[in-house]
């Protein structure tokens, strides 16, 4: 199963011109991703209406966005915050809830388009709630084709829902990817900007600081993402993302460092030619693509100026100083529950680092070791996906804590 930009598979839910007014629902919509949405959505008042809005626990944030786009509804995923959420919006008309079920709950309403922008397996939930009312869902939440790629996307066909990419990398495949050729495609290749540490050797990785890892180069993201691209794993759950995604194997998605982060990924065909998306690093870009489609809005990003922009340089990633690489290409070649073991190691042990109670090295040794502690079992359900998640996060949190004993 894969994506289709075929409009006429979403029409009840697509808007038939882009003049028409389009309600949509922002999951995580005080992250990195879900203020830049807020941002071009607060552009064109005449074009989206918000239906709800979902937060973790960041509720002043909220509340704002909350105040300027009135939404039906806001919530926290985190129940302790019910009470300030309700004082936050006390007179606003905007609906107060709590908990995770509260943010299914959003995602189920009647909105023509959902951005899955949580951060993490947590947006698991949600991101089906909103597929299997077939929506129009905008994904940025790679964690979750990570940790239940298969069944999302059987989903995904099963209520005829459409998924458009955010991920700038997949955003950009989608754009010059031949739906109606698949058989000629010859390979996906992801481009990656090597991140901050693309240059440093493992011993000044064996130090390097939360400050220094979230630093990256090109792009302003969230904590997480900021130092999976670090470690290089945002490209492996990437390499994944984009097998579910476009129904590529994995011998066939290639990783190429391009520092500069203006070409967002390329597609080779079988007759040599190589079409690319390119653009400045700005995700209101891929986020506009996804929530103007099928047709394209303007955004504030700045122009592309290839004369400016000079030399474009590409080089091979390592997979030495980045094990994360193999490790992810591991995990979808194992299959089964391999990716969501992976995944959830990798999410415990990133918050282990953000916390500073393991060091940055340690992370692919956490991953690492979980992923070899724990059997590769088949995924036929959602249950199994749940049970090998929390298995997974039981087992990275001892090889945390024998890490920072
Ligand atoms: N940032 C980028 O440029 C970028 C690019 C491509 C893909 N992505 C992907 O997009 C997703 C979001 O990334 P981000 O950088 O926007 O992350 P972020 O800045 O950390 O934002 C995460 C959002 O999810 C919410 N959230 C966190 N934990 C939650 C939970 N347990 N339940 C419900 N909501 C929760 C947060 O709420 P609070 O604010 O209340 O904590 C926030 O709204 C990730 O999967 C990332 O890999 C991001």
């Amino acid at each position: 199963m894969v994506v289709t930009p075929d409009a006429a598979t979403v029409d009840l839910v697509a808007p038939q011109s882009a003049d028409a007014m389009r309600r949509v629902t922002i999951l995580g919509s005080t992250g990195s991703v879900g203020t830049q949405t807020i941002d071009i959505v607060a552009r064109n008042p005449d074009r989206y209406a918000v239906e709800a809005l979902t937060a973790n626990r960041n509720v002043a944030l909220l509340a704002e966005q909350a105040r300027q786009l009135k939404p039906r509804l806001a919530v926290v995923a985190n129940p302790s915050k019910y009470a300030d959420l309700k004082d936050a919006l006390a007179g606003t008309g905007v609906e107060a809830a709590a908990g995770p079920e509260a943010v299914a709950a959003a995602a189920a309403l009647p909105s023509d388009w959902v951005m899955a922008a949580i951060v993490g397996a947590a947006g698991l939930e949600p991101t089906l709630a909103a597929v299997r009312r077939g929506a129009c869902v905008a994904f940025a939440n790679k964690e979750v084709l990570v940790c239940a790629g298969a069944l999302m996307m059987e989903e995904v066909g099963r209520h005829g829902a459409t998924l458009l990419p955010v991920d700038s990398e997949h955003s950009a495949i989608y754009q010059v990817f031949d739906f109606d050729r698949v058989d000629s495609v010859q390979r996906l290749i992801l481009t990656a900007s090597g991140g901050p540490f693309r240059t440093k050797d493992r011993a000044f990785m064996a130090t390097a600081t939360r400050e220094q890892a979230v630093a990256h180069p090109t792009w302003d993201m969230g904590a997480k993402i900021s130092v999976d691209s670090a470690t290089m794993m945002n490209k492996g759950l990437e390499i994944i993302e984009a097998h579910f995604l476009f129904g590529i194997p994995e011998s066939k998605i290639d990783v190429l460092v391009h520092p500069q982060s203006v070409v967002h990924s390329l597609v080779e065909y079988v007759d040599g030619s190589v079409l690319a998306q390119l653009g400045t690093p700005d995700m209101r870009t891929p986020i506009a693509y996804a929530l103007g489609w099928p047709a394209r809005i303007p955004t504030p990003a700045e122009r592309l100026d290839l004369v400016k922009a000079g030399t474009l340089t590409f080089e091979a990633p390592d997979p030495e100083r980045f094990p994360a690489l193999r490790l992810s290409r591991a995990a979808l070649q194992s299959g089964g529950g391999a990716p969501t073991i992976l995944s959830a190691a990798n999410e415990v042990a990133v918050q282990a680092f953000l916390d500073r109670r393991i060091g940055f090295l340690d992370i692919e040794r956490v991953v690492e070791g979980t992923m070899e502690a724990l059997p590769h079992r088949p995924i036929r359900d959602l249950g199994e996906v749940r049970d090998a998640d929390a298995e997974a996060r039981r087992v990275a949190a001892d090889r945390v804590a024998a890490v920072s004993r």
